[in-house]
């Protein structure tokens, strides 16, 4: 039974460091089984995923808990940061100096494990979709990513996922989690595979991931709405426990009248049954939000309620035993910007610039002739060289004889071009020195 504590001192509570409380004479392993075991009664796939790290993943009742718990009272004297005494920090106008407009208990003092909640909140609200957990702030998505790893996959969990795949993938799957590797080809024709999809997703006879990641690195494709609906309806069908996990780093940028122009963890976390799925969405401010280096990223699972409140402590638990929690001044300017009235049309006019880009490069392919895989959203296109080329060799020389700098892809025996970083005026000029040393292959 767990047993939630009440606010000694009223004002703040202990769902800020995590949505829930272990029970006072609950050492952390039995907190951990409570929760499993509450988990596999609310959400049976999400705890027949969780490895055995995920399993054993709950929060002590330690010094954040105690902190959040007596955050209200007139002494402070709990997690030990350096302050005036009366809950403001103790700031250096040398560091204070640079972030002027920013809260400083937001942006100088810790924050809770799992995010700020004013941020969740507001992040959640973004997203729209009914029914979910509250974000889990992560520190960028590549940290998203590698906990949703430890939680649900390993040696005995494969990773299905398309190919080409961004590298860092591998890294944390196999690398890091000794996950298998089940891939598949990503294009089918000029369309999303989702026949090798399938095929991958049959050889599982256990709890395994399922990776989707649109817009897509590297090739710059995002699904049709038909292609959407038939990955969806073919997971749905899927008989074992899944995490789909849905790396929606490039989200908004969608160019084409065709893409669907949406992420698919919304139809999924609407339509999925929690007995057999759980689906993870891996975000953030990098891109969206145009803050490469502010490392503020979110994990959000399907599941609302209890089952999405323990599933945001497991991962707040992993998270807290490696970088403790995300830096608090990127979380404060994060949480600004969302309130800022005029983001919408700032983050507009980044997607028309790119949108600009998007088509200067379609036109300039075509007029050279470059053979590509089709895209149409994101940050990259991928040129296909001709056969027998070395893709890195290609590379090399485009650094030597042309100045431009570009990305090897052997897997797709291609080039990855990032057009979100070349002005538009650029674009024709990009594409006449790769066609130079293409056409001399
Ligand atoms: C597909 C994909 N997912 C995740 C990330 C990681 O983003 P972050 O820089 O926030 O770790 C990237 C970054 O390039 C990416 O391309």
């Amino acid at each position: 039974m767990i047993v939630a504590l009440g606010d000694r001192c009223g004002a703040a509570r202990y769902a800020d460091v995590v949505d829930s409380a272990p029970a006072p004479l609950q050492s952390p392993s039995e907190r951990a089984q409570a929760l499993t075991a509450e988990l596999a009664l609310l959400a049976p796939a999400a705890a027949a995923l969780l490895s055995p790290l995920g399993r054993r993943a709950a929060l002590p009742l330690g010094i954040p808990q105690q902190s959040a718990e007596a955050a209200g009272c007139e002494r402070q004297a709990t997690i030990g940061q350096i302050t005036t005494g009366a809950g403001r920090p103790l700031t250096l106008p040398a560091i204070a100096s640079h972030f002027v407009d920013l809260d400083p208990r937001q942006a100088f003092l810790y924050a809770p494990t799992a995010g700020l909640r004013a941020l969740r909140e507001a992040w959640g609200a973004r997203l729209d979709a009914p029914g979910v957990s509250l974000p889990v702030v992560t520190a960028g998505m590549s940290h998203g990513l590698s906990l949703v790893a430890e939680m649900f996959s390993g040696p005995e969990r494969p990773v299905v996922l398309a190919t080409p795949y961004w590298d860092n993938y591998a890294t944390i799957w196999s690398m890091r989690n000794e996950a298998p590797l089940f891939d598949f080809e990503f294009f089918a024709g000029e369309g999303f595979n989702i026949a090798g999809m399938s095929r991958q997703l049959d050889r599982l006879d256990g709890p395994g991931t399922l990776l989707l990641n649109f817009p897509n690195n590297p090739t710059g494709y995002s699904p049709t709405r038909a292609e959407a609906e038939a990955i969806v309806e073919r997971i749905l069908r899927h008989p074992h426990p899944l995490c789909v996990l849905c790396d929606d780093a490039y989200h908004g940028l969608y160019f084409d009248e065709d893409c669907l122009g949406d992420s698919l963890f919304r139809m999924l976390a609407a339509r999925g049954d929690p007995s057999r799925l759980v689906t993870c969405k891996v975000d953030g401010a990098t891109k969206e939000l145009v803050f490469f280096g502010g490392r503020v990223g979110f994990l959000t699972f399907s599941l609302g309620g209890r089952a999405g409140e323990i599933l945001a402590e497991k991962a707040a638990t992993l998270l807290r035993s490696t970088i403790s929690s995300v830096s608090s001044p990127a979380q404060a300017a994060v949480l600004a910007a969302l309130r800022d009235p005029l983001l919408a049309a700032q983050e507009a006019e980044v997607v028309g610039t790119l949108a600009r880009r998007y088509r200067a490069l379609k036109a300039a392919l075509a007029e050279a002739e470059l053979e590509h895989y089709p895209f149409n959203s994101g940050c990259f296109a991928l040129l296909r060289l001709p056969a027998g080329a070395d893709t890195n060799e290609v590379r090399r020389r485009l650094i030597r004889e042309q100045s431009t700098g570009v990305i090897a892809v052997p897997q797709a025996h291609g080039l990855r071009v990032a057009f979100c970083s070349v002005d538009e005026t650029d674009i024709d000029d990009l594409v006449a020195r790769i066609a130079r040393v293409v056409r001399s292959l």
